[in-house]
């Protein structure tokens, strides 16, 4: 048998897609390779997000050079974000002719086609454009967890974000027919899932593609009549699109996680509208307030952009000052990376790498002090978990998280895995909780 290694890099949307790349690998024969040594076919699916993200793919294809060399049948392939991009494309063609296959984010269902074409022809295969704009329902993933699953329930972004790529790279808006939704969920119920994660950029906006009124909280309430569907989750949310009827539902659907992760981006008000994110920090404070209203224990994540073109100090101090206020339970945090073809990579006031980094320091001196306090709400408390793997470091100890999304570490069997369980917590840390299985 053949066997395939992937190496993904980004969100969870990549992370699921290279569930349905394994996915249409096994159903043309491929098996999964413990190491890169063992593979037939390496296939790095790429997220654009960053440069950072950007330069380590590059770094690793160039280290494959060699094995390639030494196993000139290797068969090489890149896709994801990076590829929707026509200068990596190019630079990729040109600087890296170790590379076979190419191909973009929607083309994944082509896959064993540009394996045949390129076993045929020895030939560089570049595949991007798609041709068709439809949903392929399709395919199928093979996911890395039985108990917990990514569902997509959109594709692409319309928002135009002014430092995001996602829009160029996954193109427009589309939403799943809820049938088709459904239908998965009741499928992956029916062979022992319990914790769904709902998947699209920019879920609030869901159904505005379908040709029938049918908004992200009627889908959320259907969701919740599965049987065997014990926690529903989604990512990402807009602000600007988080509906009323959404925030109601925390106060109504047990099944539904006590965690929004909402992402502010900033809270200055010019620097919001320079990003074009159509909301501004009052807006957001209203929602957060509202949301805190039907459901007082929620966590509250976010994602932050410091050092955006333009960002002064004071429109810094108004983002600690926006964190301070909210009490974020915890944040992704990210130095502003230019990407080339976004409005915001023409603006001028470009923050110095230093100021960035600075800022970037002082914002988590900030945010971590949180992290604790709110973990701390946890000590004594028994808490539900659904139980994930053994950990890393201790055999015997195993991790899993709360309705809210905090890690917990507790000892145990791994037999529990993919079970729902309850832990007394009795350490709290900022990234962490530890507990103790009540029997
Ligand atoms: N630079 C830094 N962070 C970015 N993000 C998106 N684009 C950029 C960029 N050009 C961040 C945003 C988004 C998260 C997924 O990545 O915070 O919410
Ligand atoms: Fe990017 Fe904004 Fe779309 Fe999110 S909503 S993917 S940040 S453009």
């Amino acid at each position: 048998m053949k066997k395939y290694l992937i190496k993904t890099f980004g969100c969870q949307m990549n992370e699921h897609d290279s569930e349905k790349i394994s996915w249409i690998l096994e159903s043309i024969g491929y098996e999964q390779a413990e190491s890169q040594e063992e593979a037939d076919i390496i296939i790095f699916n790429t997220c654009a997000v960053r440069k950072s993200a950007e330069d380590r793919v590059l770094g690793q294809i160039g280290e494959l050079k060699a094995l390639k060399r030494e196993k000139p049948d290797l068969i090489l392939s890149i896709c994801g974000c990076m590829m929707q991009r026509e200068d990596i494309v190019e630079y990729i063609t040109s600087k890296h002719k170790h590379v076979d296959i190419i191909f973009g984010t929607n083309n994944i269902h082509k896959l064993p086609q540009l394996i045949n074409r390129y076993e045929k022809t020895g030939q560089t295969v570049v595949d991007i454009v798609e041709e068709n704009r439809e949903i392929d329902e399709s395919i199928e993933a093979n996911r890395k967890y039985s108990f917990k699953s990514f569902v997509n329930i959109m594709y692409g972004c319309d928002n135009f974000c002014t430092y995001c790529i996602v829009p160029y790279t996954r193109g427009r808006e589309r939403s799943r027919e809820p049938e088709n939704i459904i239908a998965e969920i009741e499928k992956l119920a029916s062979t022992g899932c319990k914790e769904v994660t709902l998947l699209g950029q920019n879920v609030n906006s869901y159904g505005k593609t379908l040709d029938r009124d049918y908004s992200f909280a009627n889908l959320i309430e259907d969701i919740h009549k599965i049987d065997g569907i014990k926690r529903i989750r989604f990512m990402t949310s807009h602000p600007k699109d988080i509906s009323d009827d959404l925030i109601k539902l925390y106060g109504k659907l047990d099944k539904l996680c006590d965690h929004l992760h909402l992402p502010v981006q900033s809270g200055s008000n010019k620097i919001l509208k320079a990003m074009n994110r159509k909301y501004t920090r009052e807006d957001y404070l209203k929602i957060i307030d509202r949301v805190r209203a039907v459901n007082p224990d929620i966590s509250i994540t976010t994602d932050i952009i410091v050092g955006f073109p333009g960002e002064t100090e004071e429109d810094f101090e108004d983002t600690l000052d926006l964190v301070r206020k909210v009490g974020f339970d915890s944040a992704f945090t990210f130095l502003y990376s230019v990407r080339e073809g976004t409005p915001a990579a023409k603006m001028e006031d470009q923050i110095d790498m230093e100021v960035k980094n600075d800022r970037f320091q002082r914002l988590m001196e900030v945010l971590h002090p949180f992290g604790l306090e709110f973990n701390k709400k946890y000590l004594g408390k028994e808490v539900e978990i659904l139980v994930e793997e053994v950990s890393k470091n201790n055999e015997k100890v195993l991790t899993g998280r709360t309705t809210s999304g905090k890690l917990v570490h507790f000892e145990g069997d791994k037999s529990l895995i993919g079970e729902l369980v309850d832990v007394k917590i009795t350490k709290a840390k900022t990234f962490t909780l530890e507990g103790e299985l009540v029997k």
